[in-house]
């Protein structure tokens, strides 16, 4: 790669795959997740020349060659591997099936048949896309949201509930979503929408992350990057320069429809300033 991808200079942190919650030492709660569609995001992440971290619960698959990988278990563990790694992170995209709930207590030894019925009393996973969110300085947050009715309306539910910069909705079943080749998508941010048909899961990623890479908020990043660099170094005593490069960012931001934001984006921008 020559560094001349969409995402060069840009870190991603990309959660992928199911975790495994313990029962007792043989046994776990998890779900049907391959990690193929966090994978093939990885791929189409380094494909744009990111630095790309892929923290990936247990699956079957090899690790993209050039992805710097973290294998983690539980929903615990990838909480902990994220919040590791996330600091300077750019984009966070959790495509991860993380557990919402865990067995309150895993047995040490394997637990022996007894009566007709049997109950594992859960409680509840930390919410790792909620949490990356919330941090004071988030990266731009993308979840998944992976729902077998009502796709769009609990989609936008949880963009909303969980503050996200952006979701991807997807169909989830017998026969799609979990475990399967391809894949389709409704994405949502917080004034537009757009919808993907069914296609490769690989081809389905290379769209996703053109469009996380061009989200407002990036195309202002750039900017607010470039003014602070003039301001901080390059341009010194140059007036004239410094005044034409806030010129072109305010026609950019405010003339040209970037700065359609929501009030988060520009709380965030404004601490770039
Ligand atoms: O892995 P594949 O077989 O290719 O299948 C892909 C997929 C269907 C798993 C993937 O496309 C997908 O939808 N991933 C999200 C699955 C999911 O758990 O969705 P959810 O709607 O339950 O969770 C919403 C979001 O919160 C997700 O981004 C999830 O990663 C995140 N989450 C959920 C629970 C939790 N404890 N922590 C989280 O971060």
């Amino acid at each position: 790669s020559k560094g001349e991808g969409v995402l060069a200079g840009r870190k991603v942190v990309i959660t992928a795959g199911p975790t495994r919650e313990a029962i007792d030492p043989v046994r776990y709660i998890s779900n049907r997740s391959s990690g193929k569609m966090g994978y093939a995001l990885a791929r189409a992440a380094l494909a744009q020349d990111a630095e790309v971290i892929l923290i990936s619960g247990p699956v079957s698959l090899p690790a993209p060659p050039g992805v710097e990988m973290r294998h983690v278990t539980t929903a615990q563990d990838m909480h902990e591997a994220t919040h590791d790694c996330i600091g300077n992170a750019d984009i966070f995209i959790a495509a991860a099936a993380v557990a919402d709930y865990r067995p309150a207590d895993e047995k040490t030894q394997k637990i022996k048949k007894s009566g007709e019925t049997m109950s594992i009393e859960l409680v509840r996973c930390p919410d790792i896309l909620q949490s990356v969110a919330a941090l004071p300085r988030a990266p731009f947050t993308v979840g998944f949201a992976a729902e077998t009715e009502n796709v769009d309306e609990y989609a936008r539910g949880k963009l909303e509930n969980k503050k996200l910069d952006m979701i991807i909705a997807n169909r989830v079943g017998a026969d799609c979503g979990f475990d399967t080749d391809d894949n389709a998508a409704n994405v949502f941010w917080s004034d537009g929408e757009q919808r993907f048909a069914k296609t490769q899961k690989s081809e389905l990623a290379n769209r996703l992350i053109a469009l996380v890479a061009i989200a407002p908020e990036h195309i202002c990043g750039v900017i607010v990057s470039v003014e602070t660099a003039v301001r901080t170094n390059t341009v010194g005593d140059n007036h004239i320069e410094l005044l034409l490069l806030e010129l072109a960012a305010c026609i950019l931001v405010d003339v040209l429809g970037f700065s359609r934001k929501t009030d988060r984006e520009r709380r965030r921008l404004q601490r770039r300033y």
